[in-house]
């Protein structure tokens, strides 16, 4: 699943293409800015056309790259790296997949590292929360996977949800001034209606994690959703007026959940539990809470330092709230 060599001397005959954006560019001077033959550079214009580039050609002036495709490419969302780690090398582009959940789990399952990426076009069985599908129109939406191994145990995994939830937010706010907010555990909303949610799964063994699948559906392009979300979800073109390129909200997001990422890492969950206080605007306010069938109803005192939403009933009682739907 490694960048191979051929992989990484196409992506920086891709960068060679780009710097000449259409311009003319010889095959001679690809060849030795490349160090490979001419007919290795032939080669790998062949591959990125298959891909949906448009490469112009012409045997006296060489090779102009025209447009790029409007896909999730890997050459894409590596070309200007924001992080050190996710996505960096291993990522797997699946141009249709059932979901990218499954696959990220099967790929973490038979070892793949920390930082791998599962990305699709289209999901024809993506999953949400407790047995839900996900709405996986094709070349609309981001549909992605992260792997991550992260060394806390089972009881900790919630605060994956909460800091890919922050994460989010950051990125529809940094990139697009959307002011998005984080509906406990997994939503987010856009005034009042669903824009992002995320998956996450686990494998563990004892009380040890193996891994944690971070999914994230973010509608970006979405024009139209079927008449049962209509009233409860949005995209950013919807909130916007405008189309998005999904690839920058990829690489932001990435960049945002690697920072708060290693910063869990280096001094603990206390930064991110602030930021998410701000932005799920939900300390205070009295809600209902559905776990498994039983709702539970009171006011959010907060989050704990696990991660886990507390609840002070009328009596003044806390319950702590591992997993559920929070009822607005
Ligand atoms: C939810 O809000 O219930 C969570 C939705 C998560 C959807 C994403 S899309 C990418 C990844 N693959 C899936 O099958 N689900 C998640």
């Amino acid at each position: 699943m490694r960048t191979s060599d051929h992989t990484q001397t196409k992506e920086r005959l891709l960068t060679c293409l780009k710097r000449h954006r259409q311009s003319w560019v010889s095959g001679e001077s690809l060849s030795s800015d490349l160090g490979v033959s001419r007919s290795a550079v032939w080669k790998h214009i062949a591959g990125l056309r298959k891909e949906g580039y448009l490469i112009r050609s012409s045997p006296k002036k060489g090779y102009s790259l025209e447009e790029v495709p409007d896909l999730l490419l890997p050459a894409e969302i590596r070309e200007k790296p924001t992080t050190r780690v996710f996505g960096r090398r291993d990522i797997v582009y699946l141009p249709q997949v059932d979901s990218t959940n499954t696959r990220a789990k099967e790929l973490a399952g038979r070892g793949a590292p920390e930082g791998a990426l599962v990305i699709t076009e289209q999901q024809t069985g993506g999953r949400g929360r407790r047995g839900r599908t996900w709405f996986s129109p094709p070349g609309e939406a981001i549909y992605v996977s992260l792997i991550l191994r992260p060394r806390i145990t089972p009881v900790e995994a919630p605060k994956m949800t909460l800091m890919a939830g922050v994460a989010v937010a950051e990125t529809l706010l940094s990139a697009i001034s959307l002011e998005a907010r984080i509906k406990w555990p997994n939503d987010i909303l856009v005034g009042g209606k669903k824009i992002a949610g995320i998956l996450t799964e686990l494998s563990t063994e004892m009380d040890a994690i193996n891994f944690v699948i971070v999914g994230l559906g973010l509608n970006v392009n979405i024009g139209a959703f079927p008449d049962e979300l209509r009233g409860s979800a949005t995209s950013v073109l919807l909130e916007t007026g405008k189309r998005f390129p999904r690839v920058k909200l990829i690489r932001e997001f990435l960049g945002w959940f690697e920072k708060y990422y290693a910063e869990f890492q280096r001094t603990g969950f206390a930064p991110l539990l602030a930021r998410w206080k701000y932005l799920s605007d939900m300390i205070g306010k009295t809600v209902t809470v559905d776990v498994l069938g039983s709702r539970h109803r009171g006011e959010v005192h907060g989050i704990d330092e696990d991660g886990i939403l507390i609840l002070k009933d009328s009596r003044g009682d806390y319950h702590r709230i591992f997993s559920g739907e929070v009822l607005l």
